[in-house]
C-alpha cells in the first residue's frame, strides 16, 4: 500500500500504478504493434515502399520496449534528435544521480514512468524517416469522434440555439451546464473508457443533469466568481489546457464559444500535445481534423464551424502545443523548466485544466490524504486562478470532506479508477492571500 504523501509508484503492488505498469501499459504497446502489422500494406502505400522496413524497425523498438518494461530494466536515454531530447535525457540523468541508480519501471514514480512510455513510443517513430510524423493512435481518435457524432450534434445544436436567442443569456445557468458538459466529456478518454459512455448516449444534456451527485468536489461557484471579475487592461485571456480529442474536445470548444459569447474573455489560448500522448490526447492535427470534419456537416455544426473558424482567423482563438506538456514534470516545476509558459500564464484570467493526467500533474501525483487542501497540493503552482475539470481515473484525489472518501468507497470500491466520479477543483488568488 502506498504511504501517505509519497508519489504513486508501481513499487506498491496493490496499487493502480502497479496494475497499470504490469497490465495496462503492455496492452497499449501490443495494440500499437498490432495496428502497425495489420495496416502495413496501407502504410506502405501512403508512405512509400521503403516504409515497410521502417515499420519492422518500429515494431522491433516497441517489442524491445515492452520487454524492458516487463523485466524492470533501467529507463534508457533518447537518441533521436527531437527538440525535447535534452530535457528528457537531463531528467533521466539527474534522477539517477539523485537515486544513485537508474530509474526502473517497477521501482520509481508512476507519473514519470507512464510519461516516459509514451515518449518512447514517439521515439520509435522519430528514429525513422518516412514514419516520422506517424501517429499510431490517430485512427482510434478519429473513429471515436465519428462514433460520437450523434452526441456532438445534440450538444452543438443546443449551443447554436442558445447563441441565436435574442436578449441576454442566463450566464450562470449556461456556464454551469457547459462546464459540466466539458467535465463529463473527460469520461471519454481512450485508455480507460474506450471512448464509450457519454459520447454514445442519445441525450448527453439530459444525462449530465443526473450526474451532479457524482461530483465529489464542486467549486463551480468559485469559478463563476473568477469569470465575473472585470479585468483590465484588455485583452482578457483564458487558457484551456486540453486533454482528449473527439467528443471531449468538442465540448471544450463549446465551452470556449460560450465564454466568448458571454464576453468573459477576448482571447482563448488552447494547449495541446506536441507528440502522441496517453492514446487520446489532442494534438494540433486532431484539432484541425475536428474543424475539418465539422465543416463537412450541415445545420448547427456547420454554423459553429464558421464561427470557430472566424475566432481562429481573427486570432481570438489560438492553438499552442508546447513541449512542456509532454515532459515528465509536474506543474510545480513549470516555473523552473518552462519559464516562458509560466510567465504567459500570469496574465490569464483563468487556467482550465482538463482531465485526469493534468490533475495528477497539478497535485504532483502524490498519495495525499483525501482531505488535503487543493491549494496545498498545488505546491506553489499558482500563476493565476485555475480550475481542474477532471473525472477520477487514478487513485489521487484531494479536497474531500472528512468521511466523504470512506462513504463513496463503501458505495463503490473502484470509485477512484473508472471515471464514474469527478471533481471541479478551483484555486483562486483570494485563497492564497
Ligand atoms: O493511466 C493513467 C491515467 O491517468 C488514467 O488514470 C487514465 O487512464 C489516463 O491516464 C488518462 O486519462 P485522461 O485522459 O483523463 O488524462
Ligand atoms: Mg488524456
Amino acid at each position: 500500500i502506498t504511504p501517505w504523501n509519497e508519489p504513486l509508484s508501481a513499487k506498491y503492488i496493490r496499487s493502480f500504478a502497479y496494475h497499470t505498469v504490469r497490465n495496462r501499459l503492455p496492452v497499449t504497446l501490443t495494440q500499437v504493434i498490432d495496428h502497425l502489422s495489420r495496416n502495413k500494406e496501407d502504410i506502405a502505400q501512403s508512405h512509400g515502399e521503403a516504409a515497410r522496413e521502417e515499420i519492422k524497425d518500429v515494431i522491433a523498438h516497441l517489442s524491445k520496449l515492452k520487454n524492458e518494461m516487463q523485466t524492470n530494466k533501467p529507463l534508457e536515454p533518447f537518441h533521436a534528435n527531437e527538440a525535447d531530447k535534452q530535457v528528457w535525457n537531463d531528467f533521466l540523468e539527474n534522477s539517477s544521480i539523485a537515486l544513485g541508480r537508474p530509474l526502473l519501471w517497477f521501482a520509481d514514480v508512476w507519473l514519470y514512468i507512464e510519461c516516459y512510455l509514451y515518449r518512447r513510443i514517439r521515439e520509435a517513430f522519430a528514429l525513422t524517416k518516412l514514419l516520422n510524423d506517424y501517429d499510431p493512435f490517430r485512427v482510434q481518435k478519429e473513429d471515436a469522434f465519428t462514433g460520437s457524432l450523434n452526441a456532438i450534434s445534440v450538444v452543438g445544436s443546443h449551443l447554436f440555439n442558445l447563441c441565436s436567442l435574442e436578449g441576454p443569456l442566463d450566464a450562470q445557468k449556461y456556464l454551469m451546464q457547459f462546464m459540466k458538459l466539458s467535465l463529463w466529456g473527460n469520461r471519454c478518454d481512450l485508455s480507460i473508457s474506450g471512448g464509450k459512455d457519454i459520447a454514445q448516449v442519445n441525450d448527453p444534456l439530459e444525462m449530465i443533469s443526473q450526474l451532479d451527485n457524482l461530483i465529489l468536489v464542486n467549486d463551480l461557484p468559485k469559478v463563476l466568481d473568477v469569470l465575473r471579475q472585470e479585468i483590465s487592461p484588455r485583452p482578457v485571456v483564458i487558457d484551456i489546457i486540453f486533454d482528449n480529442a473527439g467528443y471531449e474536445l468538442f465540448t471544450d470548444l463549446c465551452l470556449a464559444h460560450l465564454l466568448m459569447k458571454l464576453k468573459l474573455t477576448d482571447i482563448i489560448r488552447f494547449h495541446g500535445k506536441k507528440v502522441p500522448w496517453f492514446i487520446s490526447d489532442v494534438m494540433k492535427h486532431d484539432f484541425n481534423w475536428l474543424m475539418n470534419e465539422l465543416s463537412k456537416q450541415t445545420g448547427p455544426l456547420q454554423e459553429l464551424h464558421k464561427e470557430w473558424s472566424n475566432f481562429l482567423s481573427r486570432g481570438q482563438w489560438v492553438m499552442h502545443d508546447e513541449f512542456f506538456w509532454t515532459s515528465p514534470y509536474s506543474y510545480d516545476c513549470m516555473e523552473k523548466t518552462d519559464q516562458a509558459l509560466y510567465n504567459s500564464f500570469k496574465d490569464s484570467k483563468l487556467l482550465i485544466f482538463k482531465g485526469d493526467l493534468n490533475y495528477r500533474k497539478l497535485v504532483g501525483d502524490m498519495n495525499w490524504p483525501h482531505t488535503e487542501d487543493f491549494t496545498t497540493a498545488l505546491r506553489g503552482f499558482t500563476p493565476a486562478p485555475l480550475v481542474s475539470l477532471r473525472t477520477i481515473k487514478a487513485d489521487v484525489v484531494v479536497g474531500l470532506c472528512p468521511g466523504q472518501a470512506e462513504e463513496v468507497a463503501k458505495a463503490d470500491e473502484d470509485w477512484l479508477l473508472t471515471g464514474k466520479y469527478a471533481v471541479i477543483s478551483c484555486f483562486t488568488a483570494n485563497k492564497r492571500n
